[in-house]
């Protein structure tokens, strides 16, 4: 027997207060796995306590990079000698994991890193990772289920690299391992994600001159070594969306604190579009929503565009809009696992090809609902907020991957939620 989590919410009314955002999960995962780059120990702030945080230390540690974390604060060594394997174990836990990779080339000159495989929506192939590799002078093949790569002699070569689809991980995955080759990489159609340009960020203020930050074109001139500085992770941006969907659906009043209004132009437009009221401070944005939402349209793109990874909360405030809302996804045309759970909350979604059709209903009743991914997990607990009774998400461990403490966050802006323990198969 298992015994898993699940999460029960109930429709409360609207949530009222504040709620403080925390680090991102995908900008803290890069610049925690650049710790391998330096010979002297990297201070990290802000860092989120996420599963899929610890799941990345415990394969740091495996490579042989030491953490301490005290509160938010992670400091990280890899001084010592360094393993260059990615186990399967590990790796199927957390795709992010393949950001071992450049790292792993550029300081080791060797890597086995396990195919991280798809997920729940999908194939999630790592050809752009291989290929920058490749462009910077490593053999790399696939041998066994691993990526097996090995630096030439004298380490990677700086190069142009091209990306042909702007790729949030190759890019970063390219970055960690071009910054310390020999001479200047060009990458082009880099992804321009915050994320990303968090990680250029801290690259260069350790010394790296990096230009055209922000930009499709970055231009990066590699270092000998790299000289630590004690740097933030960024606010979450999807979070922060997040928590904006959960005001919108319930027709509440929420302040969120400590994110960057800036890096949520497209969500921020979305939820105007569905009569929400909108102030942005400098590091704050309240929501007021207004019942029942207007209908929308939404098309995911590589940012400024709609993130994919917010698509799912959106539908969830689609469901009990007043008209049809058209969600198009662009970036993973499958991602729509969770249809099927907001449908037996009594919402009325219909796929045509990567587009959900959805149409007005009364309003959601309560049901038991399965999570099939992280973003996923956090829909249907925003749409829990509203339907009528109770919802019972199961499967929440995929939630503990990238939302921190969210029942005690919903909890105290008025959100009837708790997690209860049950047997699983
Ligand atoms: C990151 C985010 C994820 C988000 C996604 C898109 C992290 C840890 N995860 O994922 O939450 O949903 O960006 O914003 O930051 N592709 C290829 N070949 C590759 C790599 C990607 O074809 O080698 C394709 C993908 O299938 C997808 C598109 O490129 O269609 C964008 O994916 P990418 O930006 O790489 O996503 P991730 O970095 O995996």
């Amino acid at each position: 027997m298992v015994v898993i989590d699940a999460i029960l919410v109930k429709g409360n009314g609207p949530l009222r207060g504040e709620v403080a955002i925390s680090g991102s999960k995908n900008a803290a995962l890069p610049i925690l796995t650049a710790a391998i780059l330096f010979r002297d120990p990297v201070s990290i702030d802000n860092v989120p306590e996420l599963r899929d945080i610890t799941t990345l230390l415990n394969l740091l540690s495996l490579l042989g990079v030491r953490s301490v974390r005290r509160g938010k604060r992670i400091v990280l060594d890899a001084s010592g000698p360094l393993s260059h394997e990615a186990p399967y174990d590990l790796v199927r836990k957390m795709r992010a994991s393949i950001y071992v990779l450049g790292p792993l080339l550029a300081r080791v000159g060797e890597a086995r890193v396990s195919l991280p495989g798809g997920c729940a929506w999908g194939p999630r192939p790592v050809d752009l990772h291989i290929m920058a590799m490749e462009k910077l002078g490593a053999e790399v093949s696939v041998d066994h289920g691993y990526v097996v790569a090995k630096s030439p002699p004298g380490g990677l070569r700086g190069a142009t690299i091209s990306f042909g689809t702007s790729s949030v991980g190759a890019t970063c995955n390219a970055l960690l391992a071009c910054v310390t080759a020999k001479g200047e990489t060009t990458l082009e159609n880099a992804a321009i994600e915050p994320e990303v340009d968090s990680l250029a960020e801290f690259l260069a203020a350790c010394g790296a001159p990096i230009d055209g930050i922000g930009t499709r074109t970055l231009h990066v001139r590699g270092v000998d070594r790299l000289r630590p500085v004690p740097f933030p992770v960024i606010p979450d941006r999807i979070e922060a969306g997040t928590f904006l969907a959960a005001a919108a659906i319930t027709g509440g009043d929420l302040n969120v604190t400590g994110c960057r209004p800036d890096h949520l132009d497209a969500v921020l437009q979305t939820l105007r579009d569905a009569g929400c009221e909108i102030e942005t401070g400098k590091n704050s944005i309240r929501c007021r929503g207004s019942l029942p939402p207007k209908s929308f349209d939404i098309t995911t793109a590589p940012y400024p565009g709609f993130p994919t990874d917010m698509q799912a909360q959106m539908m969830a405030l689609a469901s009990i809009g007043d008209g049809v809302s058209r969600l198009t996804d662009t970036i993973y045309t499958d991602r729509f696992t969770h249809v099927a759970e907001l449908v037996r909350l009594g919402a009325d979604v219909r796929l045509e090809g990567n587009t959900a059709v959805v149409r007005p209903v009364g309003g959601l009743s309560g049901a038991r609902v399965m999570a099939s991914d992280l973003r996923a997990s956090a829909a249907l607990i925003v749409a829990g907020l509203v339907a009528k009774g109770q919802t019972h998400v199961s499967r929440v461990y995929h939630i503990d991957r990238g939302y921190e403490r969210i029942e005690e966050k919903l909890r105290n802006v008025g959100a009837s939620i708790e997690r209860v323990r049950e047997e699983g198969p």
